[in-house]
Formats: structure tokens, sequence, C-alpha cells
């Protein structure tokens, strides 16, 4: 049902709902939807039924296509295919994400119990008790912790072990999940004790990690230990995508336009507690495109909430030149008083007064840039008052409203007293000076191709996509690659090979949009894009696929006799003679196959 819906289907018509396409050549270019960008970089092939974007590396099928653009299910795409091209379906859908592996699901599943066992000894037992204590402590209610399903993981450092057991979870699937930690006897023990636990779910709201906050205690002073630890990196969880709240704030972020952004957990929830539903946070780190590009996704507005301190404040900053070159968001700033975190101002101050500072205590960038460039800078100081005009006039020229520039340029005539007239007039030759250099800059990129950007493959690699190229367009050659064993150097490659090889079994002709369905790997399916995109000749000869296969085998094999003789030297080391002499015959017999390769 799947590939028939799909072949019912064109991918340039479904997409084109989305994206202005414009013909070019034998594809269709537009603007990618997945980032931003000026000129189009987004292609869409009709012939191979997939889309790719030669600037941000997105690329699939249009079922891929649906699913990054509205977050939505494989399932759901499929459905949402059909009702386009009105094809009945024979079989219901439902919104449970089965594309899911099974395996993923099933550590969704390990997640969701553990966040439920945490949530359930905070609320319930004596164990809990100091932590919940210490959250009431920190003014959060039960409702909140209950809302966010807040947890205890205790002391004890086999206590999920046992439970793990106890319930069957294979070693396997523990390994996997990141919630243990694995000795070298191969035994397990918790990765998460004494620490408050909160769970970091996707954007749907599944839990796939934990961010867990150390709870020190008379019994557990827990020294040299972080304050937070979060989960490692999993097939689930990666801390680059993921934003603390954004699956709860979505819609409110939505309605109202825009989104806070905090840099602590605790911040989140003083202002949820506060009423206010839009604050987000990243993970400890700063912001990476793929978070902005899912803010974007909901809202043309971001106010950055960050700690007071001096390190909250050098974080605004690089978050204000992050966010300008990678998003047209809206931004402003808001400055905690008193070097206060969020969380902090709410307990001292309260609740109104938090809100106060959300709503009216926000500034423009470049108010916030004249005042953070002060920072330890003496005015007095005629060389320091320099420096700072000089560095806020940079920053003052990259500002686009007139509006603004003229308020600014008033402000700083002021404070300085210097004259507005010759103000502007340094304004004017920082902008010249822009100007000329973006203009260069956009000189030495044009003419190459967008691909550059991506880093540049060896000669060895090159031959060996241009061969999967022709194996997925020419089956004998990838029989001929399969019968003869034939070696690529790069793991991926050969993996690649051996799924095309069992899919062709399976389906007897290629069709990538298909293909792209039966990998389940994302590296995997991007491969498959990249190598259908380069351009060859329609059909190969006999002269290209062996030259093609003499470049690689001929660096598999300089590689070995690299390999050898470093063992030959340790060999040689360790007076282990009959190894070394071993060795050196192999090395010798290696040495002559090269030659004739
Ligand atoms: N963080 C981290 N590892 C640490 C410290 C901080 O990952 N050792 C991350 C966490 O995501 C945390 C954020 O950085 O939420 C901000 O740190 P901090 O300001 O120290 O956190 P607070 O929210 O102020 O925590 P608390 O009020 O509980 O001290
Ligand atoms: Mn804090």
């Amino acid at each position: 049902m799947i590939d028939e819906v799909r072949e019912k289907t064109n991918i340039v018509e479904v997409i084109g709902q989305y994206v202005q396409l414009k013909k070019s050549g034998k594809n269709y270019l537009g603007l990618c939807p997945f980032h931003e960008e000026k000129t189009p970089s987004f292609s869409v092939a009709e012939d191979k039924q997939i889309f790719h974007c030669f600037g941000c590396g997105k690329g699939g099928n249009v079922y891929t296509f649906l699913q990054e653009l509205e977050g939505i299910s494989f399932p759901e795409a499929v459905k949402k295919v059909a009702d386009m091209e009105q094809i009945p379906l024979s079989i219901e859908i439902s919104s449970e994400p089965v594309n899911q592996t099974s395996g993923q699901q099933q550590l969704i599943a390990l997640h969701e119990r553990t966040r439920d066992l945490y949530h359930h000894l905070l609320m319930n037992t004596k164990v809990g008790e100091e932590a919940l204590a210490y959250l009431h402590g920190r003014g959060l209610s039960d409702e909140l912790i209950s809302e966010f399903k807040l947890g205890f993981a205790p002391s004890q450092r086999d206590f999920l072990v046992q439970i793990a057991q106890q319930d069957k979870v294979t070693a396997e699937l523990m390994e996997r999940s990141g919630l243990f930690i694995r000795r070298e006897d191969g035994s397990f023990s918790d990765r998460f004790y004494q620490r408050v636990m909160f769970p970091l779910n996707d954007f749907r709201g599944k839990t796939i990690g934990f961010s867990g906050r150390l709870l020190k205690t008379k019994d557990f002073p827990g020294k040299d230990q972080p304050k937070y630890l979060n989960s490692p990196e999993t097939e689930l969880f990666n801390k680059r995508q993921v934003l603390f709240n954004f699956d709860k704030a979505r819609n409110e972020i939505r309605k109202q336009g825009e989104a806070i952004l905090f840099e602590g957990f605790m911040d989140v929830l003083a202002a949820w507690q506060a009423d206010i539903k839009i604050g987000i946070a990243s993970m400890g780190t700063s912001l990476t495109e793929q978070q902005i590009a899912a803010i974007e996704r909901i809202t043309g507005q971001i106010v950055i909430a960050y700690d007071g301190d001096d390190p909250g404040q050098a974080a605004t900053d690089r978050a204000l030149m992050v966010l300008a070159e990678h998003s047209r968001l809206n931004l402003t700033t808001v400055t905690v008083p008193e070097k206060l975190d969020p969380d902090e101002y709410l307990r001292k101050y309260g609740v109104t007064e938090l809100q106060n500072l959300l709503q009216h205590g926000r500034q423009t960038p470049f108010a916030f840039k004249m005042s953070y460039r002060k920072k330890g800078l003496n005015l007095e100081n005629e060389a320091d008052r320099l420096n700072y005009l000089e560095a806020v006039m940079q920053d003052l020229a990259k500002v686009q409203s007139p509006v603004e520039q003229d308020l600014y340029l008033g402000q700083l005539s002021n404070e300085f007293h210097l004259t507005r007239e010759s103000l502007k007039q340094q304004l004017q030759m920082i902008r010249q000076t822009l100007r000329t250099t973006r203009r260069q800059q956009q000189r030495s990129i044009e003419p190459i191709p967008v691909q550059s950007v991506k880093k540049s493959l060896t000669k060895e690699e090159k031959a060996e996509r241009m061969l999967l190229y022709r194996s997925m367009n020419e089956a004998s050659i990838r029989e001929q690659l399969v019968q003869t064993e034939f070696q690529f150097i790069h793991d991926q490659y050969q993996e690649l090979l051996l799924y095309l090889d069992s899919y062709m079994m399976v389906h007897g002709n290629f069709v990538l949009a298909d293909f792209l369905n039966y990998l389940k790997e994302n590296e995997m399916k991007q491969l498959a894009i990249d190598i259908s995109m380069i351009s060859m000749s329609a059909d190969s000869n006999e002269q290209e696929i062996y030259d093609l296969m003499r470049v690689i085998s001929q660096s598999g094999i300089a590689e070995e006799i690299k390999q050898r003789q470093k063992e030959q030297l340790e060999a040689r080391k360790s007076g282990n003679q009959q190894r070394e002499l071993e060795l050196t015959v192999q090395i010798i017999e290696l040495t002559k196959r090269l030659k004739q390769a």
C-alpha cells in the first residue's frame, strides 16, 4: 500500500503545494523550507521522485518531506499523501508512530517506565522525601511536579538495574538506553543516583532522556559530582535537538506568537509557576541550528532571558549572534537585575515582578549590546571610550530600521557629547565598508557550487560512491561486485551495497524513493541520496568500472601494507622474530599485488 500510494503520486505536485518550484533542466528548484536561504538550493528530481537540498543536506522521498515539514509520523505521512491524491486506503491508520523501529519503541517504553518509577518514588515514598522537600522549598507545587513528571533517583547504585532485571530487560537494551553504566566485568550500575530527575522529551512529548540534578544531603555530600548530569547520546537522545519543554509549550508559543528562551530548566519551571507557559531551554549548551529551525517553524519572535550573571550575559551575546545569523527571528533580550537568574528573581520578588520583568524589561539587541560592551571598560578613560564607540557603531551599522538607528544615534550623541552629524558620518563609513566586504564575499562564494560546503571527498571515496551509483542503476554491476566479494574501503559503502542487494532480491527493480523506505537508518538514507545525486554519464563502460575498482582496491592494499608495517615494527621491538618474518613475507606479497592491481 505504501508503494502504491507513492507510485500514484508525483512528488513535484506534493512539494509544489509548500514550495514554489521552478523547472531547471530536468529537475525543479526552489527555496528550501528546512533552512533559511536566499538563493535556491532545494532540488526536486521528478525522475527519481526525491528531493534534496544542497544547502542543508536534507533529502528523501515524498513521505520524508511531509514527515520533516509537518513533524508527523510515517503512517500519517502516507495517509496525508493518500488523502491529497484521493487514493482510498484499505486499512485504518492510527497516529501511533509505527515508523519507529521496534527497538526505538522499546527504548522509549523503558524511558517512560523509568520516568514513572522515579516520579512515584519522589511523590509517594520515604526514599523521595528529602528530594520532594527540596523541590517544595524551591517553590514548586505538587501540581507542577506531576505535570513535568519530575522524579528522584535514589542513592542506591543498582536500583534501576534490579528493576530492569526483574522486568527481563535485555542487556543489549540496557546498554543502548544510556540509563546504565557498564562496568569492566560486564555488569551494570545505574547512571543516575541521588539525583532529582528531569525527564527530557522529544517534540511529541515522548521521554527520550533525563537530566539529573544532584541532591546534596547530610549522608550524601556528593563532592566532585557535577550539578547536572545528562543522558549520553543514544539513538533516541541527541542533545543538539532537544529543547526542554518544547513539547508542552509548543501550542502556547504558536498562539502567543513568541517563545522565551531560558538558560536552565529551573527557570522554565519558575516561569511556568508564574503562568508563563512559553518558556523553553536548550541543554546547557548554546543553541544549535536544529533547535533554531524547530523554534522558527512555530514562531517568529523570541525573547532571550538568560541568567543575569556574567556568563549568562556572555551567552546572550553569543545567542544573539547565532540567531541573527541562522534565522529571521525577531529578537529581544531581558537582563535579570542583580545578576540573578529568573528562578532566583521569582523567589526574591514574586510572581508579578517576574511577569513584569519578562513583559516590560525587554531590550532590543542593540540596546543589550550597548550596555554589554561597557563591561570591563572605564569610560572615563579616553582609549576605552574610543574602543567602546568603535565597537558599538559597528553594531549600530547592522541595525536595519532607520528609526531605531536614529534613536540610538541620539542616545550616543547625548551620552558622549558628540554631534549627531559626526556620528552619522562614521556610520556611513562603516556601512560602506560592510557593503564592499559583503560584495567581495559574495563574489568569492558565487562561482563555487553549494555542494563544496560539504567536506571534500578523497579520490578513493569518490570512486566508492561512483561504483555504488552504477550498482544502483545497473544490476549487472551490482551482481559483479557481490559475486566477486568486492571490498570497499569504508564500511558504510559495503553496508549500502548489501542493503542494495537484499532490496533488489525482493523488489527486482530499483526505485530510489522505495529504496529509501527500505533503509532504516537516516545516515544510510542520506548516503543513498548523496550518491544518487552524483552526475555521471548515462551508461557505464567496462573501462570505467575497471578503473573505479582499481582505485579502491589499490588503496585497500596500501592501507593493509601500512598496518602490517606497524605490526612488524612492534614485533621487532618486542623481539618476536618469528612474527617479524611472517609479516615481512606478507608485506612483500601485498606489495606485489599492489603493483599488479
Ligand atoms: N548544566 C549542565 N551541567 C552542569 C550545569 C548546568 O548541563 N554541570 C545545564 C543544565 O541544562 C542547566 C543549565 O545548564 O539547566 C543552566 O545551568 P544553571 O544556571 O547552573 O542551572 P539552574 O537552572 O540555575 O539550576 P539550579 O537553579 O538548580 O542551580
Ligand atoms: Mn538557578
